[in-house]
């Protein structure tokens, strides 16, 4: 299935959707942006893909304002977004699920933080997983500012409540993909 389809099989309802495919497109624009600035050449198609992915985790959690009626916390929403893309056979979009929170949890972040996750390494590698991962901070999904990009400085002030571990790997992140 391609990505479109995906979204239409598991989001629950239009507003889900509409804010899965707009985040996703927001994400992708700014990674086009960063690859172009740095010199970059990633796996274009890919990303496109996994921008629109890498959040279909959320169909699971609670987070009425994007239209998502589940059960679990929205944390969950890397892990098990992983399971759905594993389901599906694809292990590159799992990948990217589970390691796109923050700048990548680890398992020493996860205990010492006492984060809600089943404690394992959850950390980007590939080029494509750390570019989602560093675009992703900058969007939220809230309906209402799908497209705004936030500053960095509210970024690194978020990044704190996932330890120095953490706020120390957002900040590689940023040396290397800055705008
Ligand atoms: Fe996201």
């Amino acid at each position: 299935m391609n990505a479109k389809e995906i979204l239409d099989k598991y989001c629950p309802n239009a507003l889900c959707r509409e804010v899965l495919e707009r985040h996703g497109h927001a994400i992708y624009a700014m990674i086009e942006e960063i690859c172009d600035k740095h010199d970059l050449k990633p796996d274009f198609s890919f990303l496109q893909r996994a921008s629109l992915l890498h959040d279909i985790g959320c169909v699971r959690v609670r987070s009425p304002r994007m239209g998502c009626y589940g059960s679990l916390p929205y944390i969950s929403h890397g892990v098990e977004g992983a399971k759905i893309m594993r389901e599906l056979g694809d292990e590159a979009c799992a990948r990217v699920c589970e390691c796109h929170i923050g700048a990548g949890l680890s398992r020493e972040d996860i205990e010492s933080e006492n984060i809600a996750l089943p404690p394992e390494d959850y950390l980007p590698q590939s080029l494509e997983e750390q570019l989602i991962c560093y675009a992703d901070n900058f969007y939220s999904k809230n309906p209402l500012q799908l497209e705004v990009r936030a500053q960095w400085q509210e970024i690194e002030e978020e990044a704190r409540a996932w330890g120095p571990r953490a706020q120390s790997r957002l900040q590689a992140l940023h040396e290397k993909f800055r705008l």
